[in-house]
């Protein structure tokens, strides 16, 4: 292997034995890898979608570190880290020492040194999860909660859960349809990178090209762009929508929320195109009457709450199987048995 690639995110979050270590992106990772997350968060569930709680972490301390806001995705992780037995502290950036002119470098450093196991790391630079992992604290499991415009991996995890729990269909076998604002978006990313390496043949995207990334093609094999809801969301069997990240917009990509909404706005209208059992998700936070309509998102057809839930499952899941990985790099395997 080409030294090189020794550094790519993907080789960085794997241990000498394939496992994972850190969490940082979905590239890179194995259709196995990805079935043995989805099968550990499974094993966190019962057959009602009831939780099931595992003293996996006992002893071990879980640190959240959200240099960017959050709702569900923090709240769920520390949700998730109780429910194995961690220790989880949250730390509040905006009144941490970075504020006084410390270096992210030295902050980290201090916060391993009171015994941190787990950095749970969103910050709005691509690639930060990345950095700590390689250069600063490679002996913490590091877990990326999004990263800029780059990747949110736990959750096309949870939303990978989701669709094979909610469909009950091979992902071969399934129309997968993503709208609203892929350029800002990190989450379009990984679900991307996830649903092709489970397998999924049509992935659609649904777009103006104004909220596209510049040279599209990047998203590989199976993708299909559409400039147009009716073409796109036809015969799906899952609908994904997504926010209109305006803290992401730095030049006027929209001409305004209400023209976005006549154009690619998720109505009942739209939906009846699609299977009559298809799912309709979203990330979440919602803009209500703007990427989807109030009937959608709170319909027959929604799974959105699901997914909530499906986020605690997947972080457990992604917390034991990392701490698990880092211990056995450190020669201390029998430590967590899952
Ligand atoms: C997403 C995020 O932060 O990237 N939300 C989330 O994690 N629940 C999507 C978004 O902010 O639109």
């Amino acid at each position: 292997m080409h030294i090189a690639a020794l550094h790519q995110p993907s080789q960085v979050q794997l241990n000498q034995q394939g496992n994972l270590k850190h969490f940082l992106t979905i590239e890179g990772l194995s259709k196995e890898s990805l079935t043995k997350i989805l099968d550990t968060a499974q094993s966190f569930l019962d057959e009602n979608n009831n939780l099931i709680n595992r003293p996996l972490l006992e002893g071990l301390t879980v640190m959240n570190l959200f240099f960017e806001n959050s709702t569900r995705t923090r709240t769920t992780f520390e949700a998730a880290a109780k429910r194995l037995s961690a220790n989880v502290l949250n730390i509040d950036i905006a009144r941490s020492s970075t504020s006084k002119g410390e270096t992210l470098r030295d902050t980290l450093w201090n916060l391993e040194a009171m015994a941190a196991d787990i950095f749970v790391v969103r910050h709005s630079s691509s690639g930060a999860a990345h950095f700590i992992a390689k250069d600063v604290c490679p002996n913490v499991a590091i877990i990326n909660a999004g990263d800029g415009r780059h990747a949110h991996p736990t959750q096309a995890m949870l939303d990978m859960l989701t669709i094979r729990r909610e469909t009950k269909k091979p992902f071969e076998q399934l129309s997968v349809a993503i709208i609203g604002d892929i350029k800002h978006s990190r989450v379009a990313r990984s679900n991307v990178a996830a649903l092709q390496t489970l397998g999924c043949k049509d992935i659609r995207v649904i777009a103006p090209n104004t909220l596209l990334p510049v040279g599209f093609n990047e998203y590989g094999e199976h993708v299909r762009l559409f400039n147009q809801m009716n073409g796109g969301v036809t015969d799906c069997d899952v609908i994904i929508a997504l926010r209109i990240q305006n803290e992401r917009i730095d030049s006027p990509a929209l001409a305004s929320q209400s023209e976005f909404y006549k154009m690619y706005g998720l109505n009942k209208e739209r939906l009846a195109l699609a299977k009559p059992d298809c799912i309709v998700m979203h990330p979440g936070p919602m803009n209500r009457g703007v990427e989807i309509d109030s009937s959608v998102a709170d319909g027959d057809q929604s799974v959105i709450l699901k997914q909530v839930t499906n986020g605690i499952a997947v972080r457990m899941a992604v917390l034991a199987l990392a701490m698990q990985g880092q211990l056995q790099e450190q020669g201390l395997i029998e430590a967590i048995s899952l």
